[in-house]
């Protein structure tokens, strides 16, 4: 699959089949998202996989949605601010960071046939504290990992036009 029709493919997944996901298609997935650029390559952030089965209720807490915890896999992907790289002037590009692995993560999902849907509205206090996170450890975002049980919508987005602008010095 070309790049193009694999940015084409993934979509936000909102219905999930209890089927497992196999061992192999995880590890393809978290290698995808070793292998992703961070400022200064600093790597600042913690994945955090969680098996659903048995913790639906605690996962709920986290993110209300049912679909969230249909799924066998939560991720939880989280920034460690003071690992991260920043600029002169003091911005800390952590959260650029984990969403870049979020990215590489969501794509090679989709190339596997695997569903996933960022999830920012989430609840942090619940997620601090149903995942034992330490101070210092940000969750930035979930997503559910597993294959997708509805289909695709159609992509809004808006033209090239509206997004680029282009310079000519
Ligand atoms: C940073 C971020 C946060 C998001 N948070 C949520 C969320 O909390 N709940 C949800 O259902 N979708 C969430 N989404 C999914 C977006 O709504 C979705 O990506 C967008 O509408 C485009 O649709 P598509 O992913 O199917 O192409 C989020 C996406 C991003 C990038």
């Amino acid at each position: 699959m070309g790049f193009l029709e694999l940015a084409k493919k993934r979509y936000s997944v909102r219905a999930y089949k209890p089927d497992p996901v196999e061992k192999e298609k995880l590890q393809q997935v978290l290698e995808a998202v070793r292998l992703a650029p961070t400022a200064a390559n600093r790597q600042p952030f913690q994945l955090i996989v969680i098996t659903a089965k048995g913790k639906e209720a605690d996962l709920g807490r986290i993110y209300g949605r049912p679909w969230f915890v249909n799924a066998p896999i939560v991720i939880g992907a989280c920034a460690i601010p003071s690992q991260a790289w920043s600029r002169q002037d003091d911005k800390n590009y952590c959260d650029v960071d984990v969403a870049i692995i979020m990215d590489h993560l969501t794509l090679a999902a989709a190339d596997l046939g695997l569903g996933t849907c960022w999830i920012g509205a989430f609840d942090p206090a619940a997620a601090g504290e149903v995942l034992g996170l330490p101070a210092g450890v940000e969750p930035i975002a979930f997503t559910p990992l597993g294959y997708p049980d509805d289909q695709p919508k159609e992509k809004k987005r808006k033209s090239i036009k509206e997004l680029v602008r282009y310079e000519h010095w």
